[in-house]
């Protein structure tokens, strides 16, 4: 089943032309990231689909069902889930307060059970689940952004750029939670600087250079691609070959 379809989408904000005429669709059961350098679109893109930045031109099908002009309410109660850059954890209320208000805001009533989910997936919620947000590291704000937008009927979960300022480890954790989702049935959208990240948990990528869509493949393309990597991901040919040095 097709979950997700952008047809030919131009956005903007105010007379700033910054999509232009992006095509992307993700089945169900799918990662598919959206790559590109910084100020290449890919938040944008996401602000389109849930219709906070909605396009000017094109067309978004949600399961089959045209989209594009509908409310950001309308298109979260069709069960899409953003998990947004930056969090946006509320830092004096504790780990389950904002697991709580979540589930409010998703209209769940058997809260327990919902929580008893959340906590299976990411146990160290658990543990923490009576902590202030704000003593938390940043990688377990990121499993309650995570968490939070999985509660209730979650069909489509977009990403925006989860590993943004964290470690190594903590970023092998978050791909290895995206990874959890996926086995869980989940299809998520994934916006994502993090090559190897993206390359791991994904399975199909579109690459967006100045709003445009320059590229699209699996992860084995784009990691057998020089050209598309130095040209589009910010990596210089010269790091891949060190990088390919270190590994021969
Ligand atoms: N609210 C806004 N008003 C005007 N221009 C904006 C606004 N938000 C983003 N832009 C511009 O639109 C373009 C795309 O930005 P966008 O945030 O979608 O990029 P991005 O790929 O998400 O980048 P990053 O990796 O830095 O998050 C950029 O040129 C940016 O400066
Ligand atoms: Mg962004």
């Amino acid at each position: 089943m097709t979950v997700l379809t952008l047809e030919d989408i131009h956005s903007y904000y105010g007379t700033s032309h910054v999509l232009h005429g992006l095509s992307l669709e993700v089945q169900e059961g799918e990662v598919v990231c959206l790559l590109g350098r910084n100020g290449a679109g890919k938040t944008t893109t996401i602000r389109s689909i849930i219709g906070l930045t909605p396009p000017r031109s094109g067309k978004i099908f949600l399961f089959g069902k045209e989209m594009q002009g509908k409310k950001p309410y309308e298109i979260f109660r069709n069960g899409v889930r953003l998990i947004p850059q930056g969090r946006h954890i509320f830092p004096m209320l504790t780990v389950e307060e904002n697991l709580k208000l979540a589930l409010v805001g998703a209209g769940v009533r058997d809260e327990k059970n919902e929580l008893e989910k959340a906590y299976t997936l990411f146990p160290v919620l658990k543990e923490k689940r009576r902590d202030k947000s704000r003593t938390l590291s940043g990688g377990q704000l990121q499993m309650v952004a995570n968490a939070r937008a999985l509660l209730g009927p979650a069909r489509l979960i977009l990403m925006d750029e989860p590993t943004e300022g964290l470690s190594p480890l903590l970023i092998e954790q978050i791909g290895q939670s995206i990874l959890e989702m996926k086995q869980n049935g989940k299809t998520v959208l994934l916006a994502e600087q993090h090559l190897q990240m993206a390359l791991t948990a994904g399975d199909r990528h579109y690459i967006i250079d100045n709003g445009h869509l320059v590229f699209q493949g699996t992860s084995q393309d784009i990691q057998d691609n020089e050209e598309v990597k130095s040209t589009y991901l910010g990596i210089s040919k010269k790091s891949i070959r060190m990088q390919k040095r270190e590994c021969d």
